[in-house]
């Protein structure tokens, strides 16, 4: 199994290109089922979950051509609407099939996700969404089926659930009538999608507000659409370069989807400048912790919290960092304490004391954002860190140690 060897101690320096965002790639993917026509994709990661969508979608018939970022996407003929367990069980954005399936197909079987390292996660909102539309749905044997043929409704979400919307927003656009999606999740990869959405000729008005409306259309057409940059991917370099010093230029990035996460680094003490998709972030002086609470977009993202935490375990003074998204999204903690981190946890909370030094260590890897926190703290670490089960690392951040060796980081994967 893969690892990655980090020698840490020593500040960032240079310029990072960045990638386009998993979390729009996977619904955007699941998109090309909506049309007979072809979707174009540009600017799409390459990633294993990236990977694993689009193995999903060669099963159900899709024809899929994919090269340097470009993905081409045919599904003139959808054979199969089923997502199956085996893929479904390695990732659970594959029940963004759901919504476009039964829109498209009138029919579809998609299996329950099942638990994650991170909480619960049930998906009753895109069930109950779907039902609202007028699908017949049953729960048996561990998979949803779906049949029946979509019109249009008012639904309002029990919570802000970002796959959750982009899976009915995707169903709306076939449906019979007009869908009113109230409580809608405003994170900027439900507007890209929207956007994509748009351009294969559905109507939506609302994407990037809590309320969202779909007039549905009898068929979409073929598109192109280029995947928005990875917002996710870019705070995770900003902290970074931010945590251990020094100068980094992030090329392609689009600050203004990140106002929470950069508000959060000038209060560390870092400089920011923003000059087009060029985001240069400079520290320094003294850092100091941040205090963060995770929310819905515009929030501090939960995809940002590990990071922060690393930040604030090297900073001066005291954090608390409070994760409202999942309640186990802190495994993270036990893996920082063992590079010398001083955290103390309750419930959902973290206080983190800041502390003068870190040392490298043997640690572990849980999930794809506690893997990019381990990656930060290796990085400022004093000696060797090395990071194990880094496949997680690998579902969502494209050549992360070639990118940071380009930034003068000392890493290197090991087998
Ligand atoms: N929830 C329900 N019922 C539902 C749907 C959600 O109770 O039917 C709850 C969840 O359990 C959670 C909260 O609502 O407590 C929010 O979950 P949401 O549905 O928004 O999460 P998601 O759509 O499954 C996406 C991202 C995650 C990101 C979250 C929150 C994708 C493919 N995944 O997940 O990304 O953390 O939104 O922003 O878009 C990651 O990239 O590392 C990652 C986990």
């Amino acid at each position: 199994m893969d690892k990655l060897r980090i020698e840490g101690g020593t500040p960032l320096n240079g310029e990072v290109h960045v990638s386009g965002a998993k979390n729009a790639a996977l619904p955007l993917l699941c998109a090309g089922l909506l049309t007979a026509e072809p979707l174009t994709l540009t600017n799409v990661p390459q990633l294993n979950d990236v990977r694993t969508m689009r193995t999903l979608l060669t099963q159900m018939g899709v024809a899929i051509e994919a090269s340097d970022g470009r993905v081409a996407l045919d599904a003139a003929r959808v054979d199969w609407p089923l997502a199956p367990y085996e893929l479904v069980k390695t990732m659970r954005a594959s029940i963004l099939a759901l919504g476009p399936l039964l829109a498209r197909c009138g029919e579809a079987r998609v299996s329950l996700p099942g638990g994650c390292a991170i909480g619960l996660r049930p998906v009753d909102q895109h069930v109950k969404g779907l039902a609202a539309m007028g699908a017949e749905i049953d729960l048996e044997h561990g998979y949803i089926s779906a049949k029946g043929r979509l019109r249009g409704a008012k639904f309002v979400f029990d919570m802000v659930t970002v796959t959750g919307t982009e899976n009915l927003l995707m169903a709306a656009s076939l449906a019979d009538g007009t869908t009113v999606l109230e409580n809608a999740a405003r994170e900027p990869e439900v507007v890209d999608l929207a956007r994509c959405l748009t351009a294969m000729g559905a109507r939506i008005t609302g994407a990037g507000t809590d309320r969202i409306v779909v007039e549905g259309v009898p068929e979409l057409h073929a598109a192109t659409h280029a995947i928005m940059p990875d917002r996710i991917e870019t705070g995770t370099y900003l902290v970074a370069a931010a945590a251990s010093g020094g100068r980094v230029a992030v090329r392609g990035g689009d600050a203004d989807s990140l106002d929470s996460v950069l508000t959060k680094l000038v209060e560390a003490g870092a400089t920011i400048t923003i000059d087009g998709d060029v985001i240069v972030v400079e520290r320094s002086g003294t850092l100091r912790a941040v205090s963060v609470r995770t929310a819905p977009h515009p929030g501090f993202p939960t995809d940002m919290q590990a990071q922060f935490m690393a930040l604030a375990a090297r900073a001066e003074g005291t954090a608390v960092i409070t994760e409202t998204i999942f309640e186990n999204r802190m495994m993270h903690v036990q893996e920082l304490v063992r590079l010398g981190a001083d955290i103390e946890v309750e419930g959902g909370t973290a206080l983190v004391r800041g502390v003068a030094k870190l040392t490298g260590a043997h640690v572990m890897a849980t999930d794809l954002r506690a893997s990019a926190c381990l990656v930060i703290a290796g990085l400022v670490a004093q000696g060797e860190t090395v990071i194990d089960r880094i496949y997680h690392l690998d579902r969502g951040y494209e050549r992360i140690e070639d990118k940071l060796s380009g930034l003068s980081a000392r890493i290197a994967r090991v087998r």
